[in-house]
C-alpha cells in the first residue's frame, strides 16, 4: 500500500500533486467562477465578519501562516493565527462578527476542537477544514470546506498541509468574491494559478534528486537553520519542523529580516543554512532583501541552500546549492517551496535509519489536551 515508496510519508509527498488538485476540484464552475456550496453558510454573516481566526496545531498552524498573508491581501480582514491550546486559555476576544477558521488534517486534535467550542460559546462562527470526513472537527463547527488529500498515514504531515493551504487560499477567494474586495478577473487569475500548482509540484518532485542526495549525505549535521520572509517565513518554520520531527535534528526556522536582531549570531563557519526566496517577479521589494540576507550570512561562513524560483540568477553568487522550483507569485510560491523541504528531511531520517513514519514521541493525532 506503500505504493512501491519506501515509507508513507515518501508515498505521501508524491501525492500532493493529486491533493491540491482533488481539493481544487468541484469548486470551480465551468466559467472558472468559484462556488462553494457545500459551506452551506449565511453569506450576510461572512459579508459581516470584522475579524479571521485561524486555530490549528503543529502543521496546521503553519498552513494557517501562510493562508494569512494570502487572506489579508485578498480580503482585508484583520486575520490571527494562533496555536489552538494559546487561544482557549488565554481568554481570546471573539464574537459573532469573528470568523474562526480551524485547520486540522484529522479532524481529531483536541486541542483545536476545545478552542472552536470555546470560540462558539462566544458566539464565534466555526468553518472547519478538515481532511477526515465526519470527524469531531467538523461536526462541531458551523460549515465544512474538506481538503482532499486522502488518507495520511506518516506522522508528519505533507500532503495535508499543501490541501490546508490550497482549501484557505479557496475560502479566503471566496470571501473576497462575496465581499467585493477583487474583480471577478483578478480572483480568476488566482485561480488558474492554484490549477496550474499541480503540474508544477510534480516537476518538483521529479527533480528531487539532488535535494535527495543532499539530505542523504547531511546525516552528521547537528543543526540546521531556515530563513524566510512573508509566505516564506512559515515555510521555513515547516521545514524546521519536518527535521525536528523526524530526523531528530535540532532545527530552527526565523523570519529572514529577524537575523541581524539575533539569530544571525548563531552563524559560523559551515552552518548549515536553507533559505526561502521569494519570486523575483514580485512588485515588492521582497526578493532583494532576501538576497541581501543570504549574502550576509554567507560572508559569515554559512553554507547556503538556497530555494529560488528557476532562473533567478540574483541568488547563484551566495548559494551554495540551489534547488530551483517553477515560477509562480509569491503568494502561491509555498505550495512549491515546501516540497524539497520534506524530501530533505525525509532523505535524511531515512538515511540514519529512523522509522520516517512513525517517529519518537509522536502521535498522528493527539486526542488528549
Ligand atoms: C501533530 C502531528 O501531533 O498534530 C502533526 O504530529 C499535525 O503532523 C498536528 O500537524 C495537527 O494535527 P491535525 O490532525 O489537527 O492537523
Amino acid at each position: 500500500e506503500k505504493g512501491g515508496f519506501n515509507s508513507f510519508m515518501e508515498k505521501e509527498i508524491h501525492d500532493q500533486p493529486s491533493a491540491v488538485h482533488d481539493t481544487l476540484l468541484g469548486r470551480l464552475d465551468e466559467t472558472g467562477h468559484l462556488t462553494l456550496d457545500e459551506l452551506r453558510i449565511d453569506e450576510s454573516l461572512l459579508r459581516s465578519v470584522d475579524k479571521i481566526v485561524v486555530i490549528a496545531c503543529g502543521t496546521a498552524a503553519y498552513a494557517g501562516h501562510v493562508a494569512r498573508y494570502a487572506i489579508e491581501h485578498w480580503c482585508r480582514i484583520p486575520t490571527e493565527v494562533e496555536l489552538a491550546h494559546e487561544f482557549r486559555y488565554r481568554d481570546p476576544i471573539v464574537n459573532e462578527k469573528t470568523l474562526v477558521v480551524a485547520l486540522s488534517q484529522s479532524g481529531e486534535t483536541m486541542d483545536t476542537l476545545m478552542a472552536i467550542r470555546h470560540a462558539r460559546e462566544q458566539g464565534a462562527k466555526v468553518i472547519a477544514i478538515c481532511n477526515t470526513n465526519g470527524s469531531s472537527i467538523p461536526r462541531e463547527s458551523d460549515a465544512n470546506l474538506y481538503t482532499h488529500a486522502g488518507p495520511e498515514i506518516a506522522v508528519a504531515s505533507t500532503k495535508a498541509f499543501l490541501a490546508q493551504i490550497t482549501a484557505a487560499y479557496l475560502l479566503g477567494l471566496y470571501l473576497a468574491q462575496l465581499r467585493g474586495n477583487m474583480f471577478a478577473d483578478e480572483i480568476g487569475e488566482v485561480l488558474s494559478e492554484l490549477q496550474a500548482m499541480p503540474e508544477k509540484i510534480q516537476t518538483v518532485i521529479d527533480g528531487a534528486d539532488e535535494i535527495k542526495a543532499m539530505g542523504t549525505e547531511m546525516g552528521d549535521t547537528e543543526s540546521v537553520l531556515f530563513l524566510g520572509r512573508h509566505v516564506g517565513f512559515p515555510v521555513a518554520l515547516e521545514g524546521a519542523l519536518k527535521l525536528k520531527e523526524i530526523a531528530y535534528i535540532h532545527a530552527e526556522g526565523f523570519a529572514a529580516g529577524e537575523l541581524k536582531h539575533g539569530p544571525i549570531a548563531l552563524i559560523e563557519p559551515g552552518q548549515k543554512v536553507f533559505v526561502v526566496v521569494p519570486s523575483p517577479r514580485g512588485r515588492n521589494a521582497l526578493h532583494s532583501k532576501v538576497v541581501s540576507n543570504i549574502q550576509e550570512i554567507r560572508a559569515r561562513g554559512a553554507e547556503t541552500i538556497v530555494i529560488a524560483e528557476e532562473g533567478d540568477e540574483a541568488v547563484a553568487p551566495y548559494a551554495n546549492h540551489v534547488i530551483s522550483v517553477p515560477a509562480s507569485p509569491t503568494l502561491l510560491q509555498p505550495l512549491l517551496a515546501t516540497v524539497p523541504l520534506q524530501i530533505f528531511a525525509c532523505a535524511m531520517a531515512e538515511a540514519k535509519g529512523y522509522d520516517v513514519d512513525q517517529p519518537r514521541n509522536l502521535a498522528k493525532s493527539v486526542t488528549v489536551e
